[in-house]
């Protein structure tokens, strides 16, 4: 039975780096002999552009009837710079998620041996750092009610909110990732502000008995942003609300030597989304120059969390790993040295993998 696989492009440099993921999924599929289908669907700016939607029923009734969707990226800076936008492509994303109840975004942080040196931190730091932010993806403010203009427009009101429902499988899913990696859970609020993070750390505090091999902490967000960049090595997993795992996973993903390395899976009650945490540099939109490997290594984490195929998923992760140590790299992490291009290092993970 062959697997599908929804394919979302996006835009940017969405569709380039998809290509190479899809390079990565052929290869896999002579190697191990499985069987994909791949179906492509409109979503963000490209989908407005052309069906006036962000993400279109059509898109979402392929997704629902997917194994797994692969997705790239969102955004274009025609809609970042004009707030009075009635439609923006970011809705299509949020959409996607919401409908699909993907409430759980799992962004894993680690480092490469060999691009430690691009880390922006000390290598002493960094080097052994592996950790894993596990982001609440369909509440709080990103989707809290009311949100908009007073009528004079000159009031802007955006609402933070979370149910104990919400919370609290969110936070048993931390748990249990921990149970599965080094038994440290740090949940991140603002506890001394927010009545939301009140709520997240009252319903930690309840369930945490439920876990007694697990050692919890709580952090506020603002001490846990100077943690990852001063001592990240002291955080095994960490669960957060939606907009501070937004921005702490991009502070976090440099620590890798490049955003462009970071992989997620989106998951929850519908079809899960594999998607890289960067967004869709436009700037480098069609000059096959984008760093694929967070899209390739997302295409690794669909493999072991919608497939259960975890040799598959080992074989891409090697395959970059190699990718790396042999300089066949993108010009972000090419460090003045010879920098390959989007489709060469697509090409050169699918050989590798082919060749394994
Ligand atoms: C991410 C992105 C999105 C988000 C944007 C594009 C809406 O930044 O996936 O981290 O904020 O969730
Ligand atoms: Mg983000």
């Amino acid at each position: 039975m062959a697997y599908k696989i929804a394919v979302l492009p996006g835009d940017g440099i969405g569709p380039e780096i998809v290509a190479q993921a899809k390079k990565v999924c052929d290869a896999i599929t002579k190697k191990f002999g499985h069987e994909f289908e791949y179906t492509e669907a409109l979503v963000g700016a490209t989908a407005i552009d052309q069906v006036g939607d962000p993400y279109p029923a059509d898109t979402h009734e392929l997704c629902m009837n997917s194994d797994a969707v692969l997705f790239g990226a969102i955004g274009h800076p025609k809609f970042d710079n004009d707030p009075s936008a009635k439609v923006r492509p970011e809705q299509g994303l949020l959409r996607m998620r919401k409908t699909l109840g993907l409430y759980a975004n799992l962004r894993p942080v680690n480092t490469f041996k060999s691009l430690i040196h691009k880390s922006p931190l000390k290598t002493e730091l960094v080097d052994g750092a592996d950790f894993m932010c596990i982001r609440e993806l369909t509440g709080g403010i990103y989707f809290g009610r009311p949100q908009g203009r007073s009528e004079d427009g000159q009031t802007a009101y955006d609402s933070c909110v979370y149910t104990a429902e919400e919370i609290e499988r969110i936070i048993r899913l931390g748990f249990e990732y921990a149970g599965k990696r080094r038994k440290k859970l740090t949940i991140v609020d603002k506890a001394n502000v927010l009545a939301t993070s009140r709520l997240w750390r009252e319903i930690g505090q309840k369930v945490a008995p439920d876990y007694p091999d697990i050692e919890v902490e709580y952090m506020f967000v603002d001490n846990a942003a100077m943690q990852i960049i001063t001592w990240p090595k002291r955080f095994d997993v960490m669960v957060t609300e939606n907009m501070f795992g937004d921005i702490l996973t991009d502070e976090a993903s440099v620590i890798s030597g490049s955003m462009g390395m970071l992989p997620s899976a989106s998951i929850g009650v519908h079809t899960s989304v594999f998607e890289p945490i960067h967004g869709s540099y436009p700037q480098a939109a069609g000059k096959n120059i984008a760093n694929p490997c967070a899209t390739v290594l997302s295409a690794a984490m669909m493999f072991e969390y919608a497939f259960g195929m975890m040799k598959e998923g080992a074989l891409i992760r090697e395959a970059v790993d190699q990718s790396l140590e042999a300089g066949v790299v993108t010009e972000d992490i090419a460090d003045g040295k010879k920098a390959y291009s989007t489709s060469e290092v697509g090409d050169w993970l699918a050989e590798y993998i082919e060749k394994a």
